[in-house]
């Protein structure tokens, strides 16, 4: 493990894809008006009152977040992940979630079944216990009351996935 003692709390990788960092200026209407640091911001404090620290990281590449989630392998708990549109295509970003032993839950702001046609496929559902979709910024603090959940059900502590 590392850096972390073995009084840490659990490690949570969030995880943005692509034009998540636009948030707040990308179609408001269908993304809401807070940006990514405010629901980056709202999970951390929801993890801090559930015993968790996050970890967030944003790209707009498919290969940097692959190996963002290698590097999560052992030391983060559970990833939180919402890829963008790479949810309904990247089998590479499916196959590293496969990899990694923690807790991965699916997160969108909007509710990606009652949008377009080509949405209406996840990639990443088939590799995590489950999607929180739909809810705007309150998924942010929905998925982390998940990962708590689950990892106290599971026994699971920091850096043992
Ligand atoms: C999204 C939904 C995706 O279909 C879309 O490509 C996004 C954002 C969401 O949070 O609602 O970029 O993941």
């Amino acid at each position: 493990m590392t850096g972390a003692g073995p009084a840490s709390p659990p490690l949570v990788l969030l995880l943005s894809g692509p034009n998540l960092d636009l948030l707040g200026d990308r179609e408001p209407s269908v993304y809401g008006t807070a940006t990514l640091a405010d629901h980056v911001a709202a999970a951390a404090a929801e993890a801090a009152q559930l015993g968790l620290v996050v970890e967030h990281h944003q790209s707009n590449h498919e290969g940097e977040l692959v190996e963002l989630v290698h590097a999560a392998r052992g030391r983060a708990a559970a990833i939180v992940v919402n890829a963008g549109a790479l949810t309904h295509y990247s089998w590479s970003l499916h196959d590293a979630l496969a990899a990694y032993q923690g807790v991965v839950v699916e997160l969108h702001l909007s509710n990606p079944a009652s949008r377009e046609p080509w949405r209406h496929t996840s990639v990443v559902a088939p590799v995590a216990a489950g999607t929180v979709a739909g809810f705007g910024g309150l998924g942010y603090r929905l998925a982390m009351r998940a990962v708590a959940e689950i990892l106290g059900a599971s026994g699971v502590s920091e850096g043992s996935p």
